[in-house]
Formats: structure tokens, C-alpha cells, sequence
């Protein structure tokens, strides 16, 4: 049975702890891993927590003791990483469009990385020349994912080393004798079809012969999970196998570990962010339910028309009615526009669904409101994982003058 959050543990958690409140449930991780690595049980598969999805620290202690590495898309996750318990050759950097002294940080720190332009990899050459192996990450030329804000791998992407540049990236290894170990490709997020990375994985195989001591591809992450009821997850027995059939194909790739770095699959589903709706409002167009949170806690729907599952857990048995559901803030944050809901009442708890990836990373202090809470429940018990903000937190860095 897949694990879920009773509406009885969520109101337990949002009476204990306050609302906004972000609630993650920590067995369900553990599911999503547990599918992964059974789906691809006896392949050379590593796979690479995305952590720029949640990176609350127990979650990073947790995803660890589940077994998984971790990939990271700043230095600074790099350091949480460490904080969290991962060893260096278990870390993963996957950079783009950063400065030439966080290259040379995460090389310090002994994690693997992956380079994502051509200055940075003869910088690279230049610097350190055979002494460290690193990766490249290319831009296979593929456009995928739910919708063009989370493509990455197309023509006009800006993400990798575009792949026509090969030539290029050949005398810069061959000049400064640079060690290849990985080549990356991530060519979106919400991919549903397993094909795509069967496709990116033809593009590098065209590639794969000019680097001798590779170790690994990286085929990045953007597995699809469900947001609405009746959507489909990504089949990763279907991708499981098609990777298989694809790398039993090819000889020269038989050695090879193949790397993952799924962000949404392993923690949209575990988190849910529980608000409380302040005022009800009619008009002629539709009924506003405000609740007590916007697009400053969950930005998704404003940022990408992302659909979240919203249900009012204060009534579940309520006669169903048409709601606006928005936010507090001073803006247009609307997250679901007639919507049909258990009628709601001012006080009632809504919940929003698959709320764990790109949720509380992407909030901001916008018009100065706190941060919600962070709490994991974790065998049953619910730890407060972080504290709301408080006023000194918003002028914790001001200076006045
Ligand atoms: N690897 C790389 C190099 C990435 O850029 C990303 C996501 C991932 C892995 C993980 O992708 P995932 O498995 O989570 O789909 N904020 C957007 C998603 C942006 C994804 C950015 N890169 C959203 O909320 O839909």
C-alpha cells in the first residue's frame, strides 16, 4: 500500500506546530527510493538525490541512511551535503553558468563534478590537468518536460555544453590531457516518457567512444510523478528496462555505471503544506477562499500553471461547492481557480498535495511574511525539522544606518 498522511496526522501536526506548516513524511521517501532501486536492481545504477528540490537538512540525514548519493546545484548544497553526513566521492556537483572559484571549492572539498561550459573546462585543464577527473555535462539537443520553464536539454537551452561543440571540448581535453570520467545529459522535469532517455542515451553513445576513461553517464533526473488524481507516474520498470536493453546494445558502454539524479520522484509526494483559510469572499465571477499562505510559500502554480491537489481536511464531508483558492499576499497568487471542494468555512485546514519538491525551497519573505515551519514525521512521530520565522529573522542581515 503506498504510504500517506492521515487528515488525522496533519491536523495533529498543523495544531501542534501552526499553519502555514510544511509536513514531509519521511517513509514515503523511502517508498519512492525503495521503487527505484528494485526497478533497476542488478544494473550499475547510482542514483543522485537532486537535493535543490527540499534540502532541510534531516531530509538530506535521512535520504542518506536510505543509502542514495546526492547531486547538488550550488557549492552551498555541496556544504549541506557534507553537513549532512555524505562523503565527498558520494556527493555529486552538477554546475552551470557558475564563476571558476566554485569549481576549485568543490574540487577542495573532493566531490565529483560535472563542468557545464567550455571556459570552465579549459580553466579546469588549465588548473588541475589530469589530476582530477570530472565530468562534462552536455546539451543533447532534446526538448522534454512538463512545460518550457522546466526543459533544459533543447536548442536554446542554456544548461550544458551544446553537443555540436563536441570538436571543441575534444581539444580542450586532448590540450591540457583532462580526465573524463562522466558525461551528463538532464533534459527537463515531469518526464513521463521512459523513451526520452532512451534518446538521450543514443546521443551519447555517438559521444562515449572519443573519452576512454569514462566511468559513468549521467542521465540526469526529471522522472514524473502524479499532481492530479488520474495522472500518471513515470513507469520506472519501463525505464528500467529500456535503459537495459539500450546500454546491453551497446559494448563500449557495457562497464559503465549509469547515474540518475531524481529530485520530484523521491519528495513531491512525501510533502504536504497545510494552510488555514482567513476570510471567504463572493463575488460574481467565483468564491475566494483566502488562506493564511501565496505564491511567497508555494510559488509552483503562479510559477509554471502547476496543478496542485487541494483538499479541505476541516470538512471532509461537507457538500461539494465551486472555490477560488488564493493567497494573502499583495499580488495575484492564485493556486487553483474554480476549483470544486467540501464546502469551506473561515478556520478550515486546506491542504496542498505533492507539496515536498520545490515547495519551502522556492519560498521567499515576500511583503515580509515568515517562512512556514518545516516538520518531518518520521516512524510515526512528528519532529519539528524547522522553526517558523520570526521578526528578528527579517532584519537579521539589515543594517541600519
Ligand atoms: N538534475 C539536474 C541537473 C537538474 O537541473 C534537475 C532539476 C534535476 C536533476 C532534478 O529534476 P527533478 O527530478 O526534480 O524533476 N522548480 C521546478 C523544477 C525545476 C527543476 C530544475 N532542475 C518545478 O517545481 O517544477
Amino acid at each position: 500500500m503506498s504510504e500517506q498522511l492521515s487528515s488525522r496526522q496533519l491536523q495533529e501536526a498543523a495544531k501542534e506546530f501552526g499553519t502555514p506548516l510544511y509536513v514531509y513524511h519521511a517513509e514515503k521517501i523511502k517508498e519512492q527510493y525503495g521503487k527505484l532501486t528494485s526497478a533497476f536492481n542488478g544494473s550499475k545504477v547510482v542514483f543522485f538525490y537532486a537535493c535543490k528540490a527540499l534540502t532541510n537538512i534531516n531530509v538530506l540525514k535521512y535520504v542518506h541512511s536510505l543509502g542514495a548519493n546526492i547531486d547538488c546545484s550550488s557549492i552551498n548544497e555541496v556544504k549541506l551535503a557534507l553537513h549532512a553526513g555524505f562523503p565527498p566521492q558520494r556527493i555529486l556537483y552538477t554546475s552551470n553558468g557558475i564563476g571558476f572559484e566554485e569549481i576549485a571549492e568543490a574540487k577542495e572539498l573532493g566531490v565529483n563534478i560535472n563542468i557545464d561550459s567550455l571556459s570552465n573546462l579549459e580553466k579546469f585543464g588549465k588548473a588541475y590537468r589530469h589530476t582530477y577527473p570530472v565530468g562534462i555535462r552536455l546539451r543533447p539537443n532534446i526538448l522534454a518536460g512538463g512545460n518550457l520553464k522546466i526543459s533544459t536539454g533543447h536548442d536554446k537551452s542554456k544548461f550544458g555544453i551544446p553537443v555540436e561543440q563536441l570538436d571543441r571540448i575534444l581539444a580542450i581535453v586532448k590540450e591540457y590531457h583532462i580526465a573524463i570520467t562522466d558525461l551528463h545529459i538532464h533534459t527537463g522535469s515531469d518526464i513521463k516518457d521512459a523513451d526520452v532517455f532512451v534518446k538521450g542515451i543514443d546521443v551519447l553513445f555517438d559521444i562515449i567512444p572519443h573519452f576512454p576513461e569514462l566511468k559513468s553517464v549521467d542521465l540526469g533526473g526529471g522522472f514524473k510523478v502524479p499532481y492530479r488524481q488520474g495522472d500518471e507516474e513515470i513507469d520506472i520498470n519501463v525505464l528500467a528496462q529500456k535503459v537495459k536493453e539500450a546500454f546491453d546494445n551497446h559494448p563500449q558502454a557495457k562497464n559503465l555505471e549509469i547515474w540518475f539524479e531524481p529530485g520530484k520522484f523521491l519528495v513531491s509526494a512525501c510533502g504536504y503544506l497545510i494552510t488555514q483559510v482567513n476570510v471567504i469572499k463572493e463575488t460574481k465571477a467565483t468564491t475566494f477562499a483566502s488562506v493564511n499562505s501565496g505564491f511567497n510559500h508555494l510559488i509552483r502554480p503562479m510559477f509554471y500553471d502547476a496543478y496542485h491537489r487541494i483538499q479541505n481536511i476541516s470538512n471532509p464531508d461537507g457538500a461539494e461547492k465551486t472555490y477560488s483558492i488564493v493567497g494573502n499576499i499583495c499580488e495575484t497568487d492564485t493556486f487553483a481557480w474554480d476549483r470544486t471542494m467540501n464546502e469551506i468555512r473561515e478556520g478550515d485546514y486546506l491542504v496542498f498535495y505533492n507539496a515536498g519538491a520545490y515547495g519551502f525551497e522556492m519560498s521567499s519573505n515576500f511583503n515580509s511574511r515568515f517562512k512556514p515551519a518545516e516538520v518531518l514525521i518520521k516512524e510515526g512521530k512528528a519532529h519539528l525539522i524547522r522553526k517558523r520565522d520570526v521578526m528578528d529573522d527579517l532584519l537579521r542581515n539589515v543594517v541600519e544606518i
